[in-house]
């Protein structure tokens, strides 16, 4: 049996766009309109309607936090029009979390922006981020009670995605601009970290895929610690640094702080060396280091977040993981998933590591970008056409972990890993 610590939250998380359903006035949404993304999100989950439900939901199934997002776009539909309504359901949310003794997780901004500000130029622009001000300020006011705001979801996966390789919104690929959006997201943080400092412990949530060399070879070692550093360091040490230091030259950011780290963690990439200067001297494709692939085609490596979570320590700041999960129809694989890593995350804790929660991705299953609707991320099944909710398996045993803080032997002997 594996015992965490009391304190310890196990949760679940989602994002505003993935689930809400009808997120018209942002820019994922317009994309999707004019057929340059191949998935609707529709309705999604139609969480935007069916939110009570769904947090008694997790109540009932025992899970103790949630980490979600508040949609820009529903709060400022255009550019100088709040919408009340929105704000207020937002605030509600958290009382219902409140009343049920879940720990709510808020993140500002999770890959969507309202289309207005991306008209603008978005986080390309400097001058924008009055913008992002003006919406911090107004989400200050409903958080009372709310001990956890993250400022960025992934913000190098937005850069990367939207700026450099162009395979998501707005379609960028100009390496000139992703880090100077970069730069301007570390900016972002510093003025939101400023607004809610005191207030509420705010923090930012990083993607930390585990940079493998491809071979002992020593220029393939170079390549993975040079793409370690450019996706995973670089980032996070410019909050303290007060400037960026990315591959074409060094950015001042402002000088800032966090009050926790989350991490997601789902896979490694194996990385090799390249000729190229326009791929920065390395290609990066995803690891194989399972026979058996998700429905997103990655492998599973739970050793991972144990890597995840001791290269993170070097801050010195406690750590969540705010994002951990499977995309599969085989809920039993969900089940070891879960066990496995959790198995990961304890032995982090045993060694000292300053871990403080675990939340799995995803409560339900929900609209995964780009690929739609297919992978299902979710401990409750999401029938698309009636919204109905039916809990997993895993959904039921991940609660009874959360609930009793540990992991029994059974479980351990039926889907851990052995000797650790
Ligand atoms: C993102 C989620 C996404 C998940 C699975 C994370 O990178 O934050 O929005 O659904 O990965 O792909």
């Amino acid at each position: 049996m594996i015992v965490f610590p009391k304190s310890f939250l196990f949760g679940t998380a989602t994002s505003s766009h993935q689930i809400e359903g009808n997120n018209k006035w942002n820019d994922w949404w317009y994309y999707e309109q004019i057929g340059k993304l191949p998935y609707k999100s529709g309705k999604a989950c139609n969480h935007w309607e069916l939110y009570k439900e769904d947090i008694s939901l997790m109540h009932s199934l025992g899970y103790d936090g949630y980490r979600f997002s508040i949609e820009w776009s529903r709060i400022f539909p255009k550019e100088n029009e709040i919408d009340e309504n929105a704000l207020n359901k937002y605030r509600e949310i958290i009382e219902l979390l409140l009343e049920r003794d879940i720990t709510p997780n808020v993140t500002l901004h999770h890959f969507t922006s309202p289309l207005w500000f991306m008209q603008k130029g978005g986080f390309a622009k400097e001058e924008n981020l009055k913008h992002w001000e003006k919406y911090v300020e107004i989400i200050s006011e409903i958080l009372e009670g709310v001990q956890f705001v993250a400022t960025f979801n992934e913000p190098m996966v937005y850069v990367m995605m939207g700026y450099l390789t162009g395979y998501w919104p707005p379609f960028v690929k100009n390496p000139f601009r992703a880090f100077n959006v970069a730069s301007n997201l570390l900016k972002a943080h510093a003025l939101a970290y400023s607004i809610l400092s005191g207030m509420v412990k705010v923090g930012i949530v990083k993607n930390i895929p585990i940079m493998i060399p491809a071979s002992e070879n020593e220029k393939d070692k170079k390549a993975a610690k040079k793409a370690d550093n450019l996706f995973n360091w670089s980032f996070l040490n410019a909050i303290w640094e007060g400037c960026y230091k990315s591959a074409f030259g060094t950015y001042s950011v402002l000088e800032s702080d966090v009050d926790f780290i989350g991490i997601n963690y789902y896979t490694a990439s194996e990385v090799k060396y390249s000729w190229n200067p326009l791929r920065f001297f390395f290609e990066a494709k995803l690891a194989d280091l399972s026979e058996r692939k998700t429905q997103m085609g990655w492998s599973v490596y739970p050793e991972g977040i144990y890597k995840a979570i001791t290269a993170v320590s070097r801050y010195e700041k406690p750590m969540y993981i705010t994002e951990n999960g499977i995309a599969t129809l085989d809920d039993s694989w969900r089940i070891e998933f879960i066990v496995q890593h959790l198995q990961y995350v304890h032995k982090a804790i045993e060694e000292g590591y300053d871990v403080r929660g675990y939340f799995y991705w995803s409560l339900m299953d929900n609209y995964e970008w780009k690929e739609g609707f297919e992978p299902r991320f979710g401990l409750i099944e999401v029938d698309y056409e009636t919204y109905e909710r039916k809990p997993r398996e895993s959904a039921y045993v991940y609660g009874e972990i959360s609930q009793k803080k540990e992991i029994s032997e059974e479980l351990i002997k039926k889907y851990g890993l052995k000797g650790l």
